[in-house]
Formats: C-alpha cells, sequence, structure tokens
C-alpha cells in the first residue's frame, strides 16, 4: 500500500487493541512491535524490554507507561524513555498511520 510515496505495512484493527492495553504484531525489518492503546491514543513501541528479552505487550498499561511483566520495570510509551527501574535504556518508538481503523508502520527502505 502507498500513501504520500511511503510503502506502508498493515499492523492490525484499531478496534484489535483494547483500551490501555498493547498487542504484539510483527513488521518486515523491524524488530517485534507492541501497538499500544494509550486511552484512545495509539503508539507503536518496540515489543521487547531493554532490561530482558520480555515483551512488554503482556505488560501492564498505566498513566501513559508501560510495565515490564518481568522486573515491572516501565517505560514512557510516547517517548519510550525509561521511568521505573530497572529499565535504564530507552525503548524505541515508531510514528504509526492510521488510515480508516487499521493501523499502519512505514517500510524501512
Ligand atoms: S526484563 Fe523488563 S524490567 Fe527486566
Amino acid at each position: 500500500m502507498a500513501a504520500d510515496d511511503q510503502t506502508l505495512i498493515y499492523l492490525c484493527k484499531m478496534s484489535a487493541v483494547q483500551a490501555n492495553s498493547a498487542v504484539r504484531v510483527l513488521a518486515e525489518g523491524y524488530e517485534p512491535l507492541a501497538v499500544c492503546n494509550v486511552g484512545g491514543r495509539f503508539f507503536l513501541i518496540a515489543d521487547t524490554c531493554s532490561h530482558g528479552l520480555a515483551s512488554l505487550s503482556e505488560g501492564d498499561i498505566e498513566g501513559g507507561q508501560i510495565f515490564c511483566p518481568f522486573h515491572g520495570g516501565s517505560f514512557d510509551i510516547a517517548t519510550g524513555k525509561p521511568v521505573e527501574r530497572p529499565a535504564s535504556i530507552p525503548i524505541p518508538t515508531y510514528p504509526l498511520i492510521e488510515i480508516g481503523g487499521d493501523l499502519f508502520v512505514a517500510a524501512k527502505t
């Protein structure tokens, strides 16, 4: 799919991500990703915690942060910055593209 000369990779439907939860998705060229629904606003972050091999999409979302299910470290979902220790290294965030209820990420060139 192309929009504004950008090739997009389909991730999931917005309706597939419940409020204040995350869903793990895969996109070619990216590490595993997590689509996060923060009170109706959607964000795309790396799914793997920077402290270990936990899947952040299995953690809780509260106050704009996602909490790692392994050791409870947390990250600001909008920026990827670590908030609660033991998380200390930021996780990548990516622009999420919403089109008609579907969510996409730009393909890496
Ligand atoms: S693996 Fe995520 S805080 Fe340790």
